[in-house]
């Protein structure tokens, strides 16, 4: 199964894909990593081969970079596309280009707190759970069909920071578990609902 994956910063949970392969827990190659931010800590984590990145700010608008973006992504060839932290908007043609094989992972259990700043708004409202989502992309902002999620506690004290870790570490099983899913080939979307083929 080929994945590529979309990043813009740190890059944890690209790392815990790229861990899960090497483990032999994850059938997979990661054959590309594709960036907004050509300086983004993700990109250290594959080879230079594997790479594309461009500053979106020296584009003149969206549909120009994307372009750009989804013809780089296409030629990788992949089963699968994975927003891993991918912080800038995808617009319209790039998800109907990749509609059904584009997956991202959002700090939240959707459809609570889609958009950013999620952990600050959960303790804001006082929740006493919070959570990731693995949903497939629509061009509504995190409002497509979700895969999987993964639940934590909210802690008395906590912190957008110390709930936001909390919740990274329940990240990383969840993208690698949604992705063992997807590379099975028993996962899809129809008419916006996951499908899972149970056999
Ligand atoms: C994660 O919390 C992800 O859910 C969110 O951005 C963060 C990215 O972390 N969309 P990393 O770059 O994978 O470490």
């Amino acid at each position: 199964t080929r994945i590529a994956v979309l990043a813009s910063g740190r890059g944890s949970n690209l790392l815990a894909i790229l861990q899960a392969i090497a483990a032999g827990t994850l059938d997979a190659d990661i054959v590309g990593v594709f960036s907004d931010k050509p300086d983004a800590p993700a990109m250290q984590h594959v080879p230079e081969d594997a790479r594309w990145s461009r500053d979106a700010r020296a584009f003149p608008d969206r549909a120009s970079f994307d372009t750009e973006l989804a013809d780089a992504v296409a030629a990788s060839q992949p089963d699968w596309i994975v927003c891993a932290g991918y912080m800038r908007i995808l617009g319209e043609a790039f998800v109907q280009r990749f509609r059904g094989r584009l997956l991202n992972i959002h700090p939240s259990l959707l459809p609570k707190y889609r958009g950013l700043r999620t952990h600050a708004r959960a303790l804001q409202a006082g929740d006493a759970e919070h959570g990731a989502s693995v949903h497939f992309v629509v061009p509504e902002l995190d409002a497509g069909a979700v895969i999987m999620q993964a639940v934590v506690s909210v802690l008395a004290g906590d912190t957008p920071d110390t709930l936001a870790a909390r919740v990274l570490q329940v990240e990383h099983p969840l993208l690698v578990a949604a992705l063992q899913l997807a590379a099975s080939g028993r996962m899809s979307e129809q008419d916006g609902v996951a499908w899972l083929d149970g056999q």
